[in-house]
C-alpha cells in the first residue's frame, strides 16, 4: 500500500492512471462520492468507466494514483480485501456461478460470516423474494435469463451488506418493465443509506437516480456536477454528439 492522499469521502479517487500497453484508459481521474450519494458515471463507449470501477474494486491495479473508501486507503489491496472493507459491485456482463443454485450463489460471499446456516439461508431467501426470483431458488443460475442474472448478481452483491455499491450498466439489454424494477431496487439501495456508483448509457435513468453525475471522456473527467449542470454542459453534449 503506497503512502497516498485519503479523504473521508465514501469513495475517493485521486490522480488515477491506467494504461493498457500504449492505450491510456484512465488519465488522472479525480473523483469523490459522498456518503449516501448516488454518483452517476456517463461517457461514450471506451471512455474508461468500467476500467475506473475495476481499479476501485481492485480487479485492476492502477499505474498511479490512489483509491480510498470511507477515508481508508485501498490502493494496492486485493479485490477480496476491498470487498471486505464494504464494497460490492455488479458487472457489465453478469458473472454468476452458472452451475450453482440461486441460493448457493447468494451464500458464496457470506460463508465466512459468523452466522448460522439457517440465518444465512433465510437472508438469501428474503433477498431472492425481493428480486422476484424466489420460485427459482433451487434452479441453476445458468437457467436464468440475462435480465434475471442481473437481478441475481445484485442480490448476491447485497448479501454481505456493503456500504458502497457499484453498478456497471444495470439497464443494458433489459426490457423496460425490468428496467423500472431495477430502478426501484437502486432507489431502495440508496434510500438505505448506501453510496452508489452507477454507470449507465441510459441517461434518463441516470438523471433520475443520481444526486451528482460525472462525465468521462478518453479517461478524463470532463464534467462533474448536478444533473441540471451535466445535462446542459457543452463538453458533455460534444462528447456524446460530436464524437
Ligand atoms: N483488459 C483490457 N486490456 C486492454 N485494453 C482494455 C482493457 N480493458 C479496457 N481496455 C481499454 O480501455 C479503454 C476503456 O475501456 P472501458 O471498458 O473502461 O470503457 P467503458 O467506458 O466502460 O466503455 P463501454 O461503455 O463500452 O462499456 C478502451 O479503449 C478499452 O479497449
Ligand atoms: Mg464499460
Amino acid at each position: 500500500m503506497s503512502a497516498t492522499k485519503t479523504t473521508a469521502a465514501a469513495i475517493g479517487v485521486h490522480g488515477l492512471h491506467k494504461r493498457f500497453g500504449g492505450l491510456v484508459a484512465l488519465d488522472g481521474i479525480e473523483l469523490e462520492a459522498r456518503a449516501a450519494e448516488v454518483l452517476g458515471i456517463i461517457g461514450v463507449n471506451g471512455a474508461g468507466k468500467t476500467t475506473l470501477m475495476n481499479c476501485i474494486c481492485g480487479i485492476y491495479r492502477a499505474d498511479r494514483g490512489s483509491v480510498s473508501i470511507g477515508g481508508r486507503d485501498m490502493t494496492g489491496l486485493t479485490p477480496h480485501e476491498i470487498a471486505h472493507a464494504g464494497v460490492g459491485r455488479t458487472f457489465q456482463i453478469p458473472r454468476v456461478f452458472r452451475k450453482m443454485s440461486l441460493i448457493d450463489n447468494l451464500l458464496v460471499p457470506v460463508l465466512d460470516r459468523n452466522q448460522t446456516d439457517r440465518a444465512l439461508i433465510e437472508r438469501a431467501e428474503a433477498m431472492l423474494e425481493q428480486m422476484r426470483l424466489i420460485e427459482l431458488r433451487h434452479n441453476f443460475a445458468e437457467e436464468l435469463s440475462g435480465g434475471q442474472q442481473k437481478l441475481l448478481e445484485m442480490a448476491r452483491m447485497l448479501m454481505p451488506e456493503p456500504k458502497v455499491v457499484m453498478l456497471d450498466e444495470p439497464f443494458a439489454g433489459v426490457h423496460p418493465t425490468l428496467c423500472r424494477f431495477m430502478i426501484e431496487q437502486i432507489e431502495a439501495i440508496a434510500a438505505g443509506g448506501k453510496t452508489v456508483l452507477l454507470i449507465s448509457h441510459d441517461l434518463t435513468s441516470i438523471y433520475r437516480l443520481s444526486h451528482r453525475v460525472a462525465a468521462l471522456n478518453q479517461g478524463r473527467v470532463i464534467a462533474e456536477g448536478s444533473v441540471d449542470e451535466i445535462r446542459g454542459n457543452p463538453a458533455v453534449v460534444e462528447a456524446y454528439l460530436g464524437a
